[in-house]
């Protein structure tokens, strides 16, 4: 059912901070940040040759981030995103075998202006997971 890797994301607080170790430490090509307020976060993409990483910081009081953040105060990482054919089938699939989809169930937007669905860490050896339609 899973594709491609398409990113790992990392929350961290300070994202421009962050951006500065992986252009300037780590010779990436880093994406200029963007502020999702409907999703409660800033992001931005590093581009590597093989995936991305998703650098993810809080936005606003309510943040979807910020006891992750409560718990790992350096930062760390954050969920994994997998690239499948169709959202809808694979979701179906996932529920029939006892899957737990995150929210109301239906995907979402995401980053990348593709519908994205998140599953449960507890179903999946304790790692939230995206999944983006390809
Ligand atoms: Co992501």
């Amino acid at each position: 059912m899973i594709g491609r890797l398409n990113h790992v994301a990392i929350a961290v607080r300070d994202i421009a901070k962050a951006a500065e170790v992986y252009r300037r430490t780590l010779g990436a090509d880093v994406s200029e940040a963007a502020p999702q307020p409907e999703h409660g976060v800033t992001t931005l993409f590093i581009t590597l040759p093989n995936t991305k990483i998703e650098l993810i910081a809080p936005l606003g009081d309510a943040s979807p981030i910020a006891k992750f953040l409560e718990r790992n105060p350096d930062g760390g990482i954050h969920h994994v995103c997998y690239e499948v054919e169709d959202i809808r089938a694979a979701r179906d699939s996932l529920k029939a075998q006892g899957a737990r989809v995150l929210g109301d169930g239906e995907a979402k937007m995401g980053a990348h202006g593709k519908p994205v669905l998140f599953l449960h860490p507890k179903d999946f050896c304790g790692t939230l997971i995206e999944l983006e339609q390809a």
